[in-house]
């Protein structure tokens, strides 16, 4: 049998090819949320019922629905959907920027971050990047070296982990502790780290806990990077959006006891995560990632 080229050659089969996925992602991937949601919904459709909603006939409600800026009840405000088609028209924003993003804009991250913060924030602080995603790639290409390990909360999101993984990390699991608010388990974090230990993550408002940290508990978070030499990756992609009654405290509260790398975006507070727009910021008043040479 021909391959349909036409040359004669028989058709390949995928025992002959060179390549194959990334062991280490597919087993990362076979328990994330989204990939239960998706074996649920594919049950759902095989139960049928002809509405297109698979729910066999009932009315199903998304809860599991990750982007709510598909429904038209949640849109931004106008003045940023005018602003941005404003940018567009001016034709002035049509050449590549600056590698670390726009002066004006990493200024008003900057000013915007500050409001939380003892300490003032610059704009050479801040990096801006494609959404929370391309930040969290560029920590982990900057942090790999050899041997490195990197610790992650369990439960966490995984895209923490493919990242590291995928740069040649070894990625290291810390528990987070249901019976208290999801905290991190600090005792473990200890006996995790060693020598090549570079950062912890953490996740605040947590993903996928919904947790909030109390100030009280991300300073004992700082002491203990501190304790270890190590920074902390404060993922505050959801920042604001707290549901029971702790505030929001950004981890760059505790930049002076440990520095941390702040990372966020418009994404989830501005209900945009299609405008791909996020950033990383050195809460770092002490300037160690400037003498590490990190940054
Ligand atoms: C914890 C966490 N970090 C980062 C991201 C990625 O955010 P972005 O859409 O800004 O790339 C998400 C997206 O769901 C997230 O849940």
């Amino acid at each position: 049998m021909e391959d349909g080229s036409g040359n004669g050659r028989p058709p390949a089969t995928a025992a002959a090819w060179n390549f194959e996925p990334n062991g280490a992602l597919l087993g990362l991937t076979a328990l994330s949320v989204r990939g239960v949601l998706g074996r649920v919904k594919a049950g759902m459709a095989a139960g049928g019922g002809g509405d297109g909603g698979g729910g066999g006939g009932r009315a199903v409600i998304p809860m599991g629905h990750g982007d709510p800026s598909v429904f038209p009840c949640f849109r931004t405000t106008a003045d940023a959907v005018d602003a941005v088609a404003a940018a567009l028209r001016s034709g002035e924003h049509n050449s590549y920027s600056s590698c670390v993003g726009l002066e004006p804009a990493r200024r008003s991250i900057a000013r915007y971050l500050s409001r939380d913060l003892p300490y003032e924030l610059s704009a050479d602080d801040v990096y801006l990047t494609s959404g929370c995603a391309q930040a969290i790639e560029i920590i982990c290409s900057v942090l790999a070296r050899p041997g490195a390990n990197i610790l992650c909360p369990r439960p966490g999101y995984l895209f923490h982990e493919a990242r590291a993984v995928f740069n040649g990390m070894e990625v290291r699991y810390f528990d987070l502790l249901p019976e208290s608010g999801w905290e991190v388990d600090l005792d473990g974090v200890q006996e995790l780290a060693d020598k090549n230990t570079v950062a912890m993550v953490i996740i605040n408002p947590g993903n996928p806990c919904g947790n909030v940290y109390t100030s009280e508990h991300l300073a004992k978070v700082a002491e203990t990077a501190k304790k270890l030499g190590i920074f902390v990756i404060a993922d505050e992609v959801y920042a604001h959006l707290t549901f029971g009654q702790n505030k929001f405290v950004p981890m760059g509260v505790f930049g002076s006891v440990a520095p941390v790398l702040t990372l966020g975006s418009i994404s989830k507070r501005w209900v945009v995560p299609g405008w791909r727009l996020g950033w990383i910021v050195t809460s770092d008043p002490n300037g160690v990632f400037q003498r590490t040479k990190v940054v």
